[in-house]
């Protein structure tokens, strides 16, 4: 049954959909988002442009992967369903194929520790996943592992997952894990680009609590 609450939450993941897009962060429509709802989540349709995208076209999808026949959710739904069972903090998932953390992704390249800002993804490293045909429980599963401890990886010639405990959270780091993804390969245009050291970056992490948009 929709409610009001479950409108605006419809609302709101297009307007993150459409922004995705607006700011270059993904392109077309080769990103998806979900939001945990109730025993369940949200998720966008498949291939569906964001501009002409309707709240009704949002998926309901139970945990265990139950949904409406007459609704078409993502063909990523797998990895949004897996990653909100297993973290049971995270209530958002972004999923985009922005052009450097892509490029890093299909080099198989995972993000080393070259700028403070990496902390904000919850350690010293975003890992790159090995890699599986989308939509796939395979994809889904090196998707989770690569996750393990973080709330961002790139997944190898594919794209990149940022997760978060709010939708801002996840969007905002998904702009991060974008902007690292920059730097290093400008980095690596140039040579071997020195890092931090992983105390460095609990350091930071300590120091960070708390650091970006809400939480909810
Ligand atoms: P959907 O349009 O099915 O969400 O898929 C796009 C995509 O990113 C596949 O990885």
């Amino acid at each position: 049954m929709s409610t009001t609450n479950d409108r605006a939450k419809r609302q709101s993941i297009i307007n993150a959909c459409r922004q995705m897009n607006q700011s270059g962060l993904n392109q077309g429509t080769s990103g998806n988002i979900s939001l945990r709802h109730g025993d369940g989540m949200l998720i966008t349709p498949t291939s569906t442009p964001y501009e002409a995208m309707q709240p009704e076209e949002i998926v309901f999808m139970n945990l265990d992967g139950a949904f409406d026949a007459n609704q078409r959710p993502s063909s990523e739904w797998r990895f949004h369903r897996d990653i909100l069972k297993a973290r049971p903090e995270v209530n958002a998932v972004v999923h985009a194929h922005p052009p450097y953390a892509t490029i890093l992704a299909i080099m198989g390249l995972s993000i080393p520790p070259i700028h403070y800002m990496i902390a904000c993804a919850g350690g010293d490293t975003i890992r790159c996943s090995p890699y599986a045909t989308f939509g796939t429980q395979e994809l889904s599963e090196h998707a989770v592992a690569a996750l393990e401890d973080r709330s961002a990886c790139l997944l190898a010639h594919h794209g990149m997952i940022a997760i978060g405990p709010s939708l801002a959270k996840a969007m905002w780091l998904a702009v991060e894990v974008e902007t690292l993804a920059r730097q290093y390969h400008g980095c690596l245009q140039i040579g071997t680009p020195p890092l931090l050291s992983k105390a460095e970056i609990e350091n930071v992490r300590a120091r960070m609590a708390g650091y970006g948009p809400p939480d909810e």
